[in-house]
């Protein structure tokens, strides 16, 4: 397992809206790239991540919603769809790995119905919801080259990667 370099809007903002390539199947090179993003992610530290955020264009995702002083839990998903979202939304304070310190609400769907292939290449369909269903269409919005950035207004997203920037040319 490695570390990853985690791509940010301060340099890789061209590298980050490209849109992700399906996977063709969950092999031990695949779980390699899964093992690493996850390692990477732990280091950072966050709750999500997606390959493109390391510079691989493929629908990769991996998570650990876990809390402080629970055991890791980790979650990974392959081509994950949307087959279904609530019409109730939820609002929640997000941020990204690729764009460092900033937090901002995003109000999304409350609960989605996705179905994605595992770390064993099993197809698995489910109800996410809460926080899961927020990093769930986080992360997916990743591999279609959206941050969550773009759901605010130009001017919010424009004064966040200023501010990434900076902070960057500052260290
Ligand atoms: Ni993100």
């Amino acid at each position: 397992m490695a570390i990853r370099e985690i791509l940010t809007v301060a340099d890789h903002q061209s590298v980050l809206k490209q849109k992700s390539a399906p996977v063709a199947r969950v092999d031990d090179a695949l779980r390699a790239l899964m093992d690493d993003m996850l390692e990477t992610m732990y280091d950072a530290p966050g709750i999500g991540l997606a390959a493109i955020q390391i510079g691989v264009p493929q629908r990769v995702i991996v998570m650990d919603l876990a809390r402080e002083g629970e055991d890791p839990q980790p979650r990974h998903f392959v081509n994950p769809e949307i087959l279904e979202a609530s019409e109730e939304l939820f609002e929640y304070e997000e941020g990204c790995l690729s764009v460092p310190d900033i937090y901002d609400a995003v109000e999304r769907p409350a609960r989605v119905r996705i179905r994605y292939m595992n770390y064993h290449g099993e197809t698995v369909e489910e109800w996410a919801e809460g926080l899961y269903a927020v990093c769930i269409q986080h992360e997916m919005d990743h591999l279609e080259g959206v941050l969550f950035i773009d759901h605010l207004s130009r001017l919010k997203r424009m004064r966040a990667v200023a501010k990434v920037k900076k902070a960057v040319r500052a260290a």
